[in-house]
């Protein structure tokens, strides 16, 4: 069963290619993420995952191709990128939150600086979005009183407190212990349930599974499978994805 696609995808990106000197990062890309869809990119290590997702809100630029979010092209700067990186939430591997405010100023600070909202509506929303990721003790301490998931079940409301168009997440577990994994997977597939549009680079194959309504497979800066999990996993196409999910799902 395909996914199906509505007219106006949330993501689209089509024909881009992306070089760093020689290497040829991303070649010929071409995809789409419905509304509502939650996109599983996977693929070996250096295969171009966390480029493709950078260039979605453009922390990377690309040498051709185009990219648009919400139907419209990504702007080049100013007040327009500081938008577009508000809508696109991104979650990476390190928490990224700012050491010397508290989780409640972390969560505030771009809903009051880019979306300008008043100070105290975004402390209840930061407040309503602490409760939902299992944190609302937590409000007034700093990053370095809380365990790695409970840090990263911050960035996630910190990017869910912008009010995001889509929410991008760059193995977000993988710098955690096993014990705090499923802490933030739960918040995640909450969210993938809750119809958040999700673009979501992961090396959690039972999230992949559970979560996914497509699994995208890149090797060597190329798209080379994309299929619902069921089939991906089951009964994948390719033997690079073949001899993937071999090495993968041994350990
Ligand atoms: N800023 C950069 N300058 C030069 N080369 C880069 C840069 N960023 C990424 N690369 C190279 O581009 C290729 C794709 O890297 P990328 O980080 O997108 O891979 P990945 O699929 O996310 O890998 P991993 O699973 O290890 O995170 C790699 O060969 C990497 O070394
Ligand atoms: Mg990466």
């Amino acid at each position: 069963m395909e996914a199906t696609q509505p007219k106006t995808p949330m993501v689209s990106i089509s024909g881009v290619n992306k070089h760093f000197g020689d290497l040829h990062a991303l070649k010929d890309i071409d995809l789409t993420v419905g509304d509502g869809e939650v996109v599983v990119l996977i693929g070996p290590s250096g295969s171009g995952k966390s480029t493709l997702c950078r260039t979605i809100n453009r922390l990377e630029t690309v040498d051709s191709g185009d990219i648009t979010v919400a139907g419209k092209p990504l702007p080049a700067e100013g007040r327009a990128l500081a938008n577009l990186r508000a809508d696109v939430g991104m979650v990476f591997q390190h928490f990224n939150l700012f050491a010397h405010l508290t989780v409640l100023q972390n969560i505030t600070l771009g809903p009051i600086k880019v979306r300008r909202t008043p100070k105290a509506k975004a402390e209840e929303r930061a407040r309503q979005l602490l409760e939902r990721v299992g944190l609302s003790g937590k409000a007034d301490v700093y990053p370095s009183q809380l365990s790695g998931g409970q840090q990263q079940r911050v960035a996630i409301a910190r990017g869910l407190a912008m009010d995001p168009k889509l929410m991008m997440f760059d193995e977000p577990t993988s710098a955690l212990d096993p014990e705090m994994i499923n802490e933030v997977l739960d918040v995640m597939h909450d969210l993938a349930r809750e119809g958040m549009t999700m673009v979501v680079v992961t090396h959690e194959m039972g999230f992949a599974r559970r979560a996914a309504n497509r699994v995208v497979f890149m090797a060597e800066g190329q798209i080379v499978e994309t299929a619902t999990p069921d089939e991906f996993f089951d009964n994948p196409q390719t033997e690079r994805a073949q001899d993937f999910l071999s090495k993968v799902m041994t350990h």
